[in-house]
């Protein structure tokens, strides 16, 4: 049971370290919303130095130049590849995008980290991995929650054994009525589908990198459309999402099976019936189990039952969890230290995530490769 093969672990170890006494040359692609967070928490980072912006919208770029003061923009990636090659190329584009993003930066000679979920399916996320191994390059997801500091104290507690082994995982990133009304998060086409690969990603990778990244053998789900495609009845948060075009589900749940016996059950919605918004996974195991939204574990000992929390955490706001992960790929480039979301780590939730989608579709368990 806890014979557990990871495959979320730093996949480069044996590359040469690149030594670069420089800062890091970063460009963006997609200079929508997130990218702004990601140039908020670079303003921290000081061996990153934005020297390009690429965005097929001119309004972004003007943002890009006016705001952040990003000289160098541009319409086509190729041409700013060419033109500036830079070390690394961070891509914030819808996710119909990142694998060919991704691809072409690898193939210009940059590493390369996408935003989440890494790619449509897992056949893109493996072709995004070939082509950074075949160009030497990284590649990193932007899994921002795993650096949240209530997965590190979980993480610490199973390392030290406190845990056991791990049996069942429950997964909740659940929205009453929360459809974004910018971009194209409800194209299916662009998107690769709703809320289980947009929000339910979170809490599946974070989930899975604190049990230890078993891999994934079967799934089972069922997506549902019900709000979505309709003129909104209520008053909302982020009202006036386009309908017309809403293609992806508003309520998926799922099961993932893995190999070493563990179960993971996942629930995501942009719009659902229940008193209010759930993000939050619990973990049970053999010797102690987590709350991971109170921050509490739980175990026994000395014949009491415990429900610990942390004296201390540190904080964990958006921005905080950005730099962390926006560091954690800028000095695995620079000094080879291990990459806390590598590709394989972004193919594994990926593989879930589809699955679920799959087993939705056939209406019965399917098997992951
Ligand atoms: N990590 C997180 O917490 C988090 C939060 C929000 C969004 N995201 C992810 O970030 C990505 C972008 O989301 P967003 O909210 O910024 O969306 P957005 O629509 O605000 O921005 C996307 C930008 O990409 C641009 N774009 C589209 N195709 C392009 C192309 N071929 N070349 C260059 N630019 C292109 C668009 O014009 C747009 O400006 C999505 O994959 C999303 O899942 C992650």
């Amino acid at each position: 049971m806890s014979n557990v093969s990871a495959v979320g672990t730093q996949s480069f170890a044996t590359e040469k370290k690149e030594t670069v006494s420089k800062k890091l040359r970063w460009a963006i692609v997609g200079c929508g919303g997130i990218s702004e967070t990601h140039l908020g928490a670079i303003k921290k980072l000081p061996q990153i130095e934005v020297v390009a912006g690429c965005d097929i919208k001119p309004e972004r770029l003007k943002v890009m130049k006016e705001k952040w003061g990003i000289e160098a923009v541009y319409e086509k990636w190729d041409d700013m590849l060419r033109e500036i090659k830079p070390d690394v190329v961070d891509v914030c584009t819808p996710n119909g995008v990142h694998c060919p993003a991704v691809v072409a930066a690898a193939e210009a000679g940059c590493h390369a980290m996408t935003e989440k979920p890494m790619a449509m399916n897992p056949a893109e996320c493996q072709k995004m991995i070939d082509a950074a191994k075949a160009n030497g390059k990284k590649l990193a997801v932007g899994f921002q929650f795993r650096y949240h500091p209530a997965c590190e104290m979980f993480v610490r507690a199973r390392e030290a054994g406190d845990i056991g082994d791990i049996l069942f995982v429950k997964c909740q990133a659940l929205r009453r009525r929360g459809i974004p009304n910018w971009g194209v998060f409800g194209q299916k086409e662009l998107q690769g589908g709703g809320p289980m690969i947009d929000i339910g990603v979170h809490i599946m990778e974070s989930s899975h990198y604190c049990i230890g990244s078993p891999q994934p053998i079967a799934a089972s789900g069922n997506c549902w459309t019900y709000i979505g495609d309709k003129p909104s009845e209520v008053e909302s948060a982020w009202p006036g999402w386009d309908w017309k075009t809403f293609t992806v589900e508003d309520l998926a749940v799922g099961q993932i099976r893995f190999e070493n016996g563990c179960i993971m059950q996942v629930e995501s919605s942009f719009s659902a019936h229940i008193e209010h918004d759930i993000f939050n996974f619990t973990i049970m195991g053999t010797k102690g189990g987590f709350n991971f939204d109170t921050q509490t574990l739980y175990t026994d000992h000395a014949g009491t039952m415990l429900n610990s929390k942390a004296a201390f955490l540190p904080t964990a706001g958006f921005d905080t969890l950005f730099v962390a992960k926006l560091k954690n790929f800028a000095d695995g480039i620079l000094t080879g230290s291990p990459l806390r979301a590598p590709g394989e780590a972004g193919l594994a939730v990926q593989k879930m995530i589809d699955g679920i989608y799959r087993s939705a579709e056939a209406g019965k368990e399917v098997a992951i490769d």
